[in-house]
């Protein structure tokens, strides 16, 4: 076998990525785009020969899935964004339960049960567009990075986001091309627009460009094309003048600040382009609604919330009396969260710490009970000796807690009952952390699906504290 050659596979799963896998003389291949139960003809691209794996792209379907769905879109197989769009949106979600139960059986020994994925409007579900732009056919265009590549595929609508994007593509490029601006070139590090970043959040547009620079020319033009369609929209620019992945700058210039908020499960939030908020709506209040009834706020709770954002989910147990802890590590969202609760009357149900995870749950726990005073071991203190219930959430991001958070759980099991809620946006961390947190036993795990169309899954997993020998 050499690359370049073309094979007959049997399809007989899916992998991590939603990729087909296959067998062939003793080597397993990964196929993006076939399904299990297809034969396909395959190009090898590449093999590793040590390991016995390959890679190959699909070029013929020789006996399709039943579960093989047309997909309404024309970019998909060339843009990097989906990779399920093909089959059909229940086995989606059957196969982001297998994958899931595979991955914490292997990694975290856990056999027990999985609630079934909750599902997803499947299109339309995102509230954030973060696009590059690139140069094609000598003008300006946006679009998504074909898959594994930084190469442009110039997109003027995308399904997984309402018809607001199209809008807001139109309008953009329009501007751009009527004004004759240029698009970043990351080898060259020439030309201006590199970034469309747009959250359309309660019927409300935030739009930031980033920018190769610190001004466009002719930029009233486009307030006005985008005040037009969007009334009462902000519009930012972000200099990033920095070769990197990374894409906002650390600045914003506001053009047209309009101060922006929404209303989230009773909690009115302001909307900047460097807050946080999970991209879809649907899922995100479902997954919220769920983590509420765990934790059944009430003023004889205390919630805390370690990674905790701009304290939403706080905020909203908090309007239903709990005391609530946030930690957070990112200065800014601390700022957002003071006042955040202040604008909603609740600053005096909620301290709001800023730092990592890994040393303020150490320090809200040690110190309090070592009679360290702070503000936050004060009104920790006082709390737990009122005989409050302790109610514990990690929302992490994709690489998860640190061993110090799981390890500083494990030791808290052993003085202080309290309930764990675990929110997580990556399977592979997830399963790694629950075989951390050593002290306790998995209560109940059901998966939500945030992401249709894409391998990845959101997951919320409740523990409750093992009995003490
Ligand atoms: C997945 S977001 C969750 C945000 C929030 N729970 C929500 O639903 O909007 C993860 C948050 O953890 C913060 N973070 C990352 N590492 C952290 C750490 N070591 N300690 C505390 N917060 C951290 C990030 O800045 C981010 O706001």
């Amino acid at each position: 076998m050499q690359p370049n050659q073309t094979i007959e596979l049997n399809i007989i799963d899916l992998g991590m990525e939603g990729e087909g896998i296959g067998k062939y003389e003793g080597y397993t291949f990964f196929v993006p785009y076939a399904l299990p139960g297809e034969v396909v003809k395959a190009k090898i691209t590449h093999l590793k020969k040590g390991k016995n794996v390959g890679y190959a792209t699909l070029k013929e379907i020789v006996a399709p899935s039943n579960n093989r769905v047309q997909t309404p879109c024309n970019r998909f197989g060339r843009c990097g964004g989906c990779t399920l769009m093909h089959l059909d949106y229940s086995k989606q979600l059957e196969y982001k339960k297998k994958n899931l139960q595979t991955i914490l059986r292997k990694n975290a020994g856990y056999v027990g049960e999985i609630n079934d994925v909750v599902p997803s409007t499947p299109f339309a579900y995102r509230n954030k567009a973060q696009l590059p732009f690139g140069m094609v056919n000598g003008k300006v265009a946006v679009g998504f990075y074909g898959s594994g590549t930084h190469k442009i595929v110039s997109s003027t609508k995308c399904f997984l986001h309402g018809e607001w994007l199209e809008r807001l593509i139109k309008i953009t490029l329009d501007f751009a091309n009527d004004e004759g601006l240029t698009a970043y070139d990351e080898n060259t590090r020439k030309g201006l627009l590199r970034h469309m970043v747009a959250r359309y959040l309660g019927g409300k547009m935030v739009v930031t460009l980033v920018i190769n620079g610190t001004t466009i020319k002719g930029i009233n033009r486009y307030v006005s094309a985008l005040e037009q369609e969007f009334e009462g929209c902000a519009l930012y620019l972000s200099p990033n003048t920095k070769d990197t992945n990374v894409i906002m700058g650390n600045t914003l210039i506001p053009i047209k600040p309009t101060p922006q908020s929404v209303e989230i499960m009773g909690v009115n939030i302001g909307v900047n382009p460097f807050s946080f908020f999970q991209i879809n709506d649907e899922i995100r209040e479902k997954l919220y609604n769920y983590v509420i009834d765990k934790v059944a706020p009430s003023k004889d709770v205390i919630v805390v919330d370690a990674y905790a954002g701009v304290g939403l989910l706080g905020a909203i147990m908090a309007k239903r009396g709990a005391n609530v802890f946030n930690i957070e590590i990112v200065k800014e969202a601390v700022v957002d969260a003071n006042n955040l609760y202040e604008k909603n009357g609740i600053q005096d149900k909620a301290i709001n710490v800023c730092g990592d995870a890994s040393i303020e749950l150490k320090k809200l726990v040690e110190d309090t009970q070592s009679g360290k005073t702070s503000a936050q071991n004060v009104k920790f203190a006082e709390l737990i000796a009122s005989g409050k219930k302790v109610k514990i959430v990690l929302d992490p991001p994709r690489k998860g807690i640190s061993k110090e958070v799981a390890d500083t759980l494990n030791e808290l099991s052993n003085k202080l009952d309290f309930e764990l809620i675990y929110v997580s946006c990556n399977p592979a961390t997830l399963s790694r952390d629950i075989a951390n947190l050593s002290s306790f036993s998995v209560s109940e795990i059901t998966p939500f699906d945030m992401f249709p169309h894409t391998p990845h899954v959101e997951t919320v997993v409740s523990f409750e504290i093992k009995e003490r020998l």
